[in-house]
């Protein structure tokens, strides 16, 4: 196990921003992964899990610890023998998420074809549960296979057991930084019928078939990435729209009575996600159009994509500080317009 001082953590991001870490190791296996975490304890260094780094925003500082990429590999497949018709994957969490999508698709197997195109590797999915397009990888997750950094030990949780909600789960939240997430197993249903509730994808496809045959999995996951493309959100060399950590903000949930008061304070309407009785989900970007931020708004090397207004990018050389001043402008306006207060959804490092 080579452990590395001051590696440079910008360009194991999609932000391409960030100081170096003091410690950096690159773990191949579960006995890698012990050994890290063995030797950070033994030195009484913070540690940190690096995975895609997709979802992140490194402090200029860097990190004072020892940073552990997740490089653990392989998939494989098998069916279910209780479900006949249901396979179950288990993928080592260093593996690259959208090639997993490409596989299961190229499988007819169907349940993640609307999370084509995210950056990252399989071991964060489960952390934020991610999702888009009208699906949540919550709902295919069949097991999470951890390293519990406390009792040195792994273990293995359900997905009740991961208490997975909207961009949340024990990972991120009431055990954060507690489990190394080592592999993932996904249940997904061989020759099963592609997610269609997401209203932009719903329209996609009605415009696309004209009442014609319902499209395949192949063809919704090849549209979602087209759709991802026009917002700046599938990663592309060169496109500068893309080196941000996707959404900066999780979409607020708010009550009935609040998403009126926003209206009146809009004096328009804002469009609604569906969620539990009495409450809206709105879109963030949206609320922070109406604060006064467009898409392509620039502060120095800090801005706004220009294809959606919730990803902040780096222009170019972008300082995390800068990143980090012009979202606090952002929470600022929303927050005196609507009186709502926008939740950071990357994870912050070294701040
Ligand atoms: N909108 C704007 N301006 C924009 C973009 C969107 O006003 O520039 C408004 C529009 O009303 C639009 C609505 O926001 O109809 C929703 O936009 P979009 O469909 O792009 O979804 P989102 O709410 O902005 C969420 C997720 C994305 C995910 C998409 C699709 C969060 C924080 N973000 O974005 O996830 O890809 O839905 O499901 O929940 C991520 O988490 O990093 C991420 C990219």
């Amino acid at each position: 196990m080579l452990i590395e001082e001051n590696q440079p953590l910008a360009r194991f991001t999609t932000f391409g921003v960030g100081g170096p870490a003091r410690w950096f190791v690159q773990a191949a296996s579960e006995d890698e992964i012990v050994a890290a975490a063995a030797w950070a304890q033994e030195r009484k260094v913070p540690l940190f899990v690096l995975g895609g780094g997709s979802n992140l925003l490194v402090s200029d500082a860097g990190f004072d610890g020892l940073v552990l990429r997740v490089g653990l590999r392989g998939a494989v497949r098998a069916e279910d023998s209780d479900h006949p018709g249901q396979m179950i994957y288990r993928v080592a969490a260093g593996e690259d998420w959208d090639s997993f999508v490409e596989r299961a698709v190229r499988d007819r197997c169907a349940g993640i074809e609307c999370l084509a195109g995210i950056p990252g590797t399989v071991g964060g999915t489960p952390v934020q549960n991610v999702g888009a397009y009208g699906q949540e990888v919550a709902a295919v997750i069949e097991r999470v296979r951890v390293f519990d950094v406390k009792e040195q030990a792994f273990e293995e949780f359900s997905a009740a057991e991961c208490g997975f909600a909207y961009r949340r789960s024990r990972f991120n939240s009431t055990d954060r930084r507690r489990f190394i997430v080592t592999r993932v197993d996904y249940r997904l249903a061989a020759g099963g019928a592609p997610t269609l509730r997401y209203a932009e994808l719903q329209r996609a496809i009605d415009t696309m078939q004209a009442g014609g045959a319902a499209p395949s999995l192949a063809e919704v996951a090849a549209l979602v990435r087209r759709i991802r493309m026009s917002k700046g959100m599938l990663l592309v060399e060169g496109d500068p729209d893309c080196r941000s950590a996707g959404s900066f903000f999780k979409n607020p949930v708010v009550t009935e009575e609040e998403a009126w008061q926003i209206a009146g304070a809009a004096a328009k309407e804002p469009p609604r996600y569906p969620a539990e009785p009495g409450y809206v989900k709105l879109p963030a970007a949206w609320l922070i159009e109406q604060a006064g931020f467009p898409k392509g708004f620039a502060m120095g090397a800090a801005g706004i994509s220009s294809r959606h207004t919730l990803a902040l990018i780096n222009r170019g050389g972008a300082k995390a500080i800068e990143i980090l001043t012009l979202a606090s402008e952002i929470r600022a306006a929303v927050e005196k317009l609507f009186g709502v207060s926008l939740e950071v959804e990357p994870v912050l490092v070294g701040f």
